[in-house]
């Protein structure tokens, strides 16, 4: 656990730097806005440990599968998203000497992530080995108001120095992922070539055929009088802008560098260049104050739904504002092909690709904080998916329009490559099932039924229908050799999540055949025709519901996790020696699957989407059970913890669970920041929240508070999103407000009180 960044309610502070957390710092102030983003490297050039990377939404490249041994049904392919060109890089020579912070003495030195205005900026002073002192201040962003558009301001004095120095403001794209495969590079060069005083750079990636072209024009000012370019460098895959003077001491410079961003994902072939060049010319000619002021009022706008205020907890505060900024700017929703991959523009790791982490923790806080449009998009995406999902089936055996949704996904194929993962942590169709549930449940948009969600439904519940199998030692259908959520455990027979929501897939879908049939017979038919479904195939499936094995201990009072969840050795994670944590860096493989200790929630991930089955007494008893047990090595874990907590007034233990979700990648809990952010479980944390203190849930077609919050804190007031009423909610220890900012009525329940809001009402409640 690091404890370097400052805390602040807006903002991530690096005061000093912290050269052996540079990496850390990095993925802390990636910038981005949905379309591309970037981490928070120096704009200069920085011989130390760094992890330069730019990234552009859709773009991606299917690096060969690498295993150990090939089993059949492996994937061919990881799919990568890429490392693409950077567009913020200068290179600056001083006389004979780079300005490079790894090789100069750093006087003062301050890196600062702007979260309410999405801005990156720097301030240092440095002596160069050559004697210069060199004092910067620099500040970029990717615009939030024309996604296509990235800006930087760039400006530096140069004390203690007369001579020559260079600058050269590049476009490369002769960059290497760092997850390469085989140390293979995924780019080659297309098009490098200047314009009018605009450089353009365009590379095509290799089997995929993706193009990307950026183009900058560069401004550059010598104590504010503007100066010609001297030179154009071009060399391969690589184009900069040079600038060569003489200089006196006190000269400063600054240095504007206005970006064009143009894919072939977006954009024909044909028309990239002309594209991104116009872009980056009107870039030029708005300016970079407007630029920045456009893009400072769409946060504005974001944040005035989304924020979260904690008063009395600054780290709290900081956290939640920092998870929330970080998914805002890696998912906006505008396009149904995109989705949230696990590090979203900040890192490589998990290849930018699509988990169960999209549905089952992401969705709710896209559904709260954004147009319904928004979280419809991500059901779309996986309805879009449907043909690649049966096609993933029939590879493992599995036919008759039966779906088994990849792990781990790009374009809709599987592409992870951990057998007891890819064949095994199946449970991942539940909560893509369980996502058109809870966006119905929300928006009460029912008609997605009809519309999509049937032919998702009917698909994986065929899916279960085959993957169970009758044991006749039980009388009852088990799910045999399989992964839960807690990936510290492979192969074990009747994980009760994935069982528990196996029958759930299949009654929702009987359900959801009852509504639309009901609802609209005519699309039924055809619902019906075009996935060849005969209303039959559902006796098979009541007789799984009724018959299915989910195991129990009756002594104990708990689910078990599965069959032989109870031979491991139980002692709680407490025994445990600090050195041997994390588990995952510390302990050998197959010590770790034979222990009791567990990833992530797993019978509670269950108890909390299912919590009305449950008693909050069953609740409490796993819950009191599974949490000693459990190590937290997934990002995804405390949040779940949190909020089944708050619901079984486990007050302590909700705050512990919450700062480790919040904090997670600013205080470095897992020791693996430096590849990127949780950006997933930062939906979860937003969870902890909402559900958490403040006890949201949707009851019978409401909003329904309950809530509860940690001891320090002295305020929590968030806004919610419901189905076209903003609803502004502050919570105290003693008392709810509600305000109703919207023209509609509303009605709302805290805890047993139903009360009707109309519009502009503002209702206070005692707790
Ligand atoms: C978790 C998975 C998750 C993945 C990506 C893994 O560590 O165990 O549940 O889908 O990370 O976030």
């Amino acid at each position: 656990m690091k404890n370097y960044i400052q805390k602040h309610p807006w903002k991530v502070i690096e005061q000093g730097f912290h050269k052996d957390e540079n990496k850390i710092t990095e993925s802390l102030c990636s910038i981005g806005n949905g379309k591309m983003g970037m981490r928070g490297n120096f704009e200069e050039s920085y011989s130390g440990e760094s992890l330069q990377g730019s990234y552009y939404a859709g773009i991606y490249y299917p690096d060969k599968t690498k295993v150990g041994w090939w089993k059949n049904g492996y994937p061919e392919y990881f799919a990568k998203v890429l490392n693409g060109c950077n567009w913020s890089g200068l290179k600056i020579m001083i006389g004979d000497c780079e300005l490079d912070l790894n090789k100069a003495e750093i006087k003062s030195f301050t890196r600062e992530l702007d979260m309410m205005n999405g801005l990156l900026s720097r301030n240092c002073i440095i002596t160069l080995p050559n004697g210069a002192e060199v004092e910067i201040t620099s500040q970029r962003f990717c615009s939030m108001h024309q996604d296509e558009i990235a800006a930087l301001e760039y400006s530096f004095t140069v004390n203690n120095f007369k001579g020559k120095i260079f600058i050269d403001s590049y476009l490369d794209f002769d960059i290497e992922n760092e997850d390469s495969n085989y140390d293979e590079k995924f780019w080659n060069e297309s098009k490098v070539l200047n314009e009018e005083e605009i450089i353009y750079n365009q590379a095509v990636t290799k089997k995929t055929g993706f193009e990307l072209g950026l183009a900058a024009k560069s401004v550059c000012k010598k104590d504010s009088a503007e100066i010609q370019a001297s030179n154009i460098v071009i060399a391969t895959k690589y184009i900069s802008t040079q600038y060569e003077l003489e200089i006196q001491s006190g000269t400063n410079f600054q240095i504007n560098k206005f970006i064009g961003v143009s894919s072939s994902f977006y954009h024909q072939h044909g028309e990239l260049k002309a594209n991104a060049i116009k872009l980056a010319k009107e870039a030029s000619s708005t300016g970079y104050d407007l630029l920045k002021s456009n893009h400072e009022h769409c946060w504005q706008d974001k944040w005035n739904i989304s924020d979260i205020e904690i008063d009395g907890d600054v780290g709290a505060q900081q956290g939640i504002r920092f998870n929330i900024f970080h998914l805002n700017q890696t998912y906006t929703g505008q396009d149904a092909r995109l989705n949230i991959g696990p590090k979203g523009f900040t890192g490589e790791k998990y290849g930018g690709s699509t988990y169960w982490d999209t549905e089952a923790y992401c969705l709710p806080f896209y559904l709260s904080t954004a147009n319904q449009k928004v979280a419809k998009n991500l059901l779309i995406y996986r309805h879009n998916h449907l043909n690649k999902a049966i096609e993933n089936a029939s590879k493992l055996g599995f036919k008759d329009g039966a779906a088994l949704y990849p792990m781990v996904t790009i374009n809709g194929e599987e592409c992870h490559n951990e057998w007891e993962i890819t064949f095994e942590e199946i449970h991942r169709n539940g909560a893509i099932a369980y996502a058109i549930f809870d966006y119905i449940r929300y928006t009460g948009d029912d008609k997605y039924l009809a519309e999509h969600g049937l032919d998702v439904l009917i698909a994986i519940a065929r899916f279960w229908a085959q993957r169970v199998n009758y044991s006749e030692a039980k009388k009852k259908y088990v799910i045999l050799g399989v992964t839960g959520p807690n990936e510290y455990e492979n192969n074990v027979n009747n994980n009760w999540y994935t069982n528990y929501i196996a029958v759930w897939c299949l009654k929702y879908c009987i359900d959801a055949l009852k509504h639309v049939k009901a609802d609209d017979a005519n699309r039924f038919k055809e619902i019906l025709s075009n996935n060849q479904f005969d209303e039959k195939e559902t006796e098979n499936w009541n007789e799984i519901i009724k018959h299915i094995h989910l195991p129990k201990s009756e002594e104990l009072g708990i689910y078990l996790q599965q069959d032989n969840f109870l031979d491991k050795d139980q002692s709680p994670v407490s025994e445990l020696r600090g050195e041997d944590l994390p588990l995952n860096q510390k302990w050998s493989w197959d010590r770790i699957l034979r222990s009791v200790y567990i990833k992530q929630a797993d019978v509670l991930q269950g108890l909390y989407f299912f919590e009305e089955d449950f008693s909050h007494a069953e609740i409490k008893r796993n819950f009191e059970y599974y949490e000693p047990r459990t190590v937290h090595e997934s990002s995804l874990s405390p949040c779940v913890h949190v909020i089944l907590a708050c619901l079984i007034g486990m007050e302590d233990k909700a705050y512990e669970m919450y700062l480790r979700t919040s904090r997670l990648d600013l205080d470095d809990y897992n020791n693996d920041t430096e590849d990127g952010l949780h950006i997933t479980s930062m939906a979860g944390t937003w969870m902890s929240i909402v559900k958490g203190f403040g006890g949201m849930r949707i009851k019978e077609n409401k909003l329904y508070f309950n809530p509860s919050l940690p001891k320090n804190w002295e305020k929590l007031s968030f806004r919610i999103n419901f189905r076209d009423s903003l609803v502004n909610i502050k919570i105290t220890s003693t008392e709810i407000s509600l305000k109703n900012e919207s023209n509609n009525n509303l009605q709302i329940s805290i805890v047993d009180q139903s009360i009707n809001l109309n519009p502009n009402e503002i209702k206070v409640y005692n707790l």
